[in-house]
């Protein structure tokens, strides 16, 4: 799988997932390690982007702090220079400050640390994401969890619920089962994405008017549902609702009732 991230010298661009975790581990020298950084910034439509600064990494001579690409060179270097001194003698972690002896300790801390892990770009609501996402996040997780869209909410994390439906790519998908590094450029809506901010979608009124919300901890799931189906069928049949809807449990038992709001927008009926 290619994913946007940084290229073996450190430039922005698409590599493997595998040759960016190779890539990414910034190796230290006596004291001090690469970095990396994250930045944010918004162009003028508001479209919110967090960009992703490329780590290189970087060895540090502890004697006078001269970088070095290559932990190669550092050595040499202070043979060289520094002759008689043992060039390094600990590995410090730029991302925690954990220190190991052996260059060994310290890869393999870096493999906890970032092993399975990639950049991907998320669309959601209208506003764009760069994130580094573990390889095994969920869709759902990566709403809630790092993007603060809690209205996304779950309930059996299993894909059986619909609780945690959005629509991606113009489909209700269970965010729970999807993963973030999946869901990559797909444009995705939640809830937080129906409300001009100041009006209710037509959807969300449908549910209040016929008061198809009891504890409405399944109703972001069933309206975004809802909504799918509606933006591809205008005028569902009861039969269509039901199955369109037959993914998403209401555990209160008002199923009557989110029927009847989606069937609302259906002529004749
Ligand atoms: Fe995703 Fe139940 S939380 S289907």
């Amino acid at each position: 799988m290619n994913i946007p991230g940084i290229d073996s010298t450190g430039n922005s661009g698409s590599i493997s997932r595998r040759k960016f975790i190779a890539g990414t581990g910034a190796l230290v020298g006596t004291f001090l390690a690469g970095s990396g950084l994250l930045s944010s910034c918004s162009d003028e439509n508001a479209v919110q982007t967090i960009t992703v600064t490329a780590i290189k990494p970087q060895f540090i001579s502890p004697y006078d702090g001269k970088a070095f690409a290559t932990f190669e060179e550092l050595t040499s270097y202070i043979e060289q220079y520094y002759p008689g001194q043992q060039p390094v003698n600990r590995f410090i972690s730029p991302y925690d400050g954990r220190e190991f002896i052996t260059l060994e300790e310290f890869k393999t801390h870096l493999d906890d640390l970032f092993g399975g892990t990639g950049f991907v770009t998320l669309s959601v609501n209208g506003r764009y994401y760069s994130l580094h996402v573990k390889a095994n996040w969920a869709l759902s997780f990566v709403l809630r969890e790092r993007l603060g869209l809690t209205g996304t909410k779950i309930g059996c994390n299993r894909g059986s619920c619909g609780s945690c439906t959005v629509i991606m790519d113009g489909k209700a998908v269970f965010s729970c089962i999807v993963l973030a590094i999946e869901a990559g450029n797909k444009p995705i809506t939640t809830i937080e994405g129906l409300s001009d901010g100041i009006h209710l979608h037509a959807v969300q009124q449908a549910f209040i008017d016929n008061d198809a919300v009891q504890c409405g901890y399944c109703t972001p799931g069933f309206i975004m549902c809802a909504k799918a189906l509606l933006d591809k069928n205008t005028n569902p049949s009861v039969q269509e609702i039901r199955e369109a809807l037959s993914g998403n449990l209401c555990i209160c038992g008002n199923t009557k009732k989110i029927v009847a709001a989606v069937a609302s927008f259906s002529q004749g009926l």
